[in-house]
Formats: structure tokens, C-alpha cells, sequence
């Protein structure tokens, strides 16, 4: 099944809005990602204001509001400034499975291809749909890294994937 959404980059007058679709994917689903609510939600929204000069973020808007982002950062430094890495891949559970994932990872890898020659991700072990997605994008498993993160209830691996992306000529 496929939603009624549509993919736009986020700018950073929409700090507001990326501020509750990120603290609401920190708060529904705090295994998949590294950082935490309580971290984030305790920043100004000017923090997420420049948290969109810094990456590239889109997201999946329905008639309202942002339903799901993903984002990539360029790396800074002139030896790995031709990689981003992938972040903050997101969609509510009302709308996961209804394509928004795939929209917004296709759109992300479309604009990188403008900037970088290779995007990099970590994700949780057994995120299962994640990895399924990231492998019909392309992406390959080239490790994983035992006890990446240290939660509350415990240690996680992640598994490392790659993309090299096309170089436009
Ligand atoms: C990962 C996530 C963003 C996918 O978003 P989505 O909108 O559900 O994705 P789509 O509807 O476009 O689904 C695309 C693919 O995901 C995979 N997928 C979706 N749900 C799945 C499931 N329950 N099990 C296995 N694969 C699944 C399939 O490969 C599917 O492709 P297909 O429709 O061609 O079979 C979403 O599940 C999510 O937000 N999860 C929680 C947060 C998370 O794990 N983020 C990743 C951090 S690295």
C-alpha cells in the first residue's frame, strides 16, 4: 500500500517540525538510534535549526505535518569529505510500510549523488526492516561492530553498510 505523502528537504524554518518528528523517533523507537530523547529533547529549537545547515534532512509530509525524515552529513576533512553518513532515518508506525522509507531514501540518495562519492551507515542488529530496505537501496554489510552502544539494558552491535553512489559526469 502506498500513502498520500510527498518528500521535501527540510529548511531550517522547519526546525519546529524536525524537532517533534526527531523527538518523537527518539521516544517511539529509542533502540534504533544512538542517540537519546532525553538528550535532545532538553535542546532549543535553534539547535535543530542548525542541525538542518548541517545535514542534508529530508522528510515525508502528509497534508500536515512530517511523518518520517532521513538525513545525511558530509564528512568535514579533506580525506573523508567524499563520504556522508546516513542518520536519523525515521517513520511513525501508522505510516511505516506504506512507502515513505523507500521515498525518503531514494530522495536522499539522489541529492547525495551531488556531494559525496559514498554514503556510510550503523544500524541496530536485527533491525530487520531497516537492513532490508538499506540492501534494495544498494547497500552492502561490509562489518559490524560488537557492542556499539551501551544501553540501559545493555550492550548492541551494529552492523556497518556502504553505499557507493554513481559519479555524475
Ligand atoms: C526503517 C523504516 C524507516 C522503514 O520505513 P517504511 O516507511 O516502513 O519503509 P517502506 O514502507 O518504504 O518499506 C520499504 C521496505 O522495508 C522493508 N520492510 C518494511 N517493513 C519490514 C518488516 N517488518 N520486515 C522486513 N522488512 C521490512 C522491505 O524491504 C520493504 O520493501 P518492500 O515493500 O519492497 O518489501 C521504518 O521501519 C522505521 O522507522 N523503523 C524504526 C526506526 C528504525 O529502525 N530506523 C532505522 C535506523 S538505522
Amino acid at each position: 500500500m502506498t500513502g498520500s505523502f510527498r518528500i521535501a528537504r527540510l529548511q531550517p524554518s522547519d526546525a519546529e517540525a524536525f524537532r517533534t518528528i526527531r523527538l518523537a523517533a527518539l521516544q517511539t523507537a529509542p533502540a534504533a538510534f544512538g542517540s537519546t530523547y532525553e538528550i535532545e529533547a532538553a535542546r532549543p529549537v535553534s539547535a535543530f535549526a542548525d542541525g538542518l545547515s548541517a545535514s542534508v534532512v529530508f522528510g515525508a509530509f502528509d497534508d500536515r505535518r512530517i511523518v518520517g525524515m532521513a538525513g545525511f552529513r558530509q564528512e568535514a576533512g579533506p580525506k573523508v569529505s567524499h563520504k556522508a553518513v546516513v542518520w536519523g532515518f525515521y517513520v511513525e508506525p501508522a505510516w511505516q510500510g506504506r512507502g515513505a522509507g523507500s521515498a525518503l531514501l531514494a530522495a536522499l540518495i539522489e541529492a547525495a549523488q551531488d556531494v559525496v562519492e559514498q554514503l556510510t551507515l550503523t544500524v541496530v542488529e536485527g533491525k530487520d526492516a531497516a537492513i532490508a530496505l538499506y540492501t534494495k537501496f544498494g547497500f552492502t554489510a561490509y562489518g559490524t561492530e560488537p557492542r556499539a552502544l551501551k544501553t540501559s539494558s545493555g550492550y548492541v552491535n551494529e552492523v556497518l553498510m556502504a553505499l557507493r553512489l554513481p559519479q555524475r559526469s
